[in-house]
């Protein structure tokens, strides 16, 4: 689409009012409307960059499960800004915002429906900065402005698009111990002592990541759960 509110809102009225097959990708030059997790908006230059839904249909998965959706798009995008760019520092903050160079460059918004205990639909949407080179904070980045010079949108689409389905079909052949492997070895804080935020500061090692999501961080007072809103890196 030429231009769009947001790829992940058409995706989901394309899932409810038609038959629309799983794989459907819906892709934008212009998100005007573009939506973040916890609420926040998406902003990206148009034509500049990758804002984009992909529709699956991951019936074959239950819900406690349901993380391993974000999971799979977190690590297709990782793989995908390596593959350009081997020498930079590639990392996933949890639960899937992903780093370069310590800024961040790419934006996962995995919004899931449920049929029972089951999943039934999933959009997962993908914001990647591609070409941008200024941005409004100086916390955000693009591939362009960590040295990977101007790159074609459509060749690092086909690029993230078959690292997703690579990584999709290996959740559908339930190798969820090696996910979880992939994941950890490039979480933001795994296994390394760090600074958080929760209702107090305070200094803690992330030891795992349930199914669910919830994190899992190990300190001094003890074990600590958060769901997604509940807990801020300190940097
Ligand atoms: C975040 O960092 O909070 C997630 C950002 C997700 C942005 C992408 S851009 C394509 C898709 N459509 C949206 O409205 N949001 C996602």
């Amino acid at each position: 689409m030429p231009t769009c509110h947001s790829t992940n809102d058409t995706a989901r009225e394309h899932v409810r009012n038609t038959d629309i097959i799983e794989g459907a990708v819906f892709i934008t030059d212009d998100q005007t409307k573009g939506k973040g997790q916890r609420g926040n908006s998406w902003e990206a230059a148009p034509g500049q960059n990758l804002t984009f839904s992909v529709v699956l249909k991951p019936s074959f998965l239950k819900a406690d499960k349901q993380f391993y959706l974000n999971i799979v798009a977190s690590l297709a995008v990782n793989d995908t800004i390596e593959s350009f760019m081997p020498n930079a520092e590639v990392l996933v903050k949890w639960p899937n915002d992903v780093y370069l160079n310590s800024k961040k460059v790419a934006g996962i918004l995995v919004e899931n429906s449920f049929q029972g205990s089951r999943l039934s639909n999933t959009i997962v949407g993908i914001g990647l900065n591609v070409n941008q080179q200024t941005f409004k904070v100086n916390t955000a980045t693009s591939l362009h402005n960590e040295g990977a010079g101007e790159l074609d949108l459509q060749t690092v689409l086909n690029a993230l698009l078959m690292n997703l389905e690579k990584y999709y079909l290996s959740l559908k052949r339930e190798q969820y111990d090696s996910l979880k492997q992939a994941y950890y070895s490039r979480l933001l804080g795994f296994g390394q002592s760090r600074r958080y935020l929760a209702e107090y500061e305070f200094e803690g090692i992330i030891t795992k990541v349930e199914d669910s999501g919830y994190l899992v961080i190990e300190s001094k007072q003890g074990e600590h759960r958060f769901d997604f809103k509940e807990v801020q890196f300190l940097f």
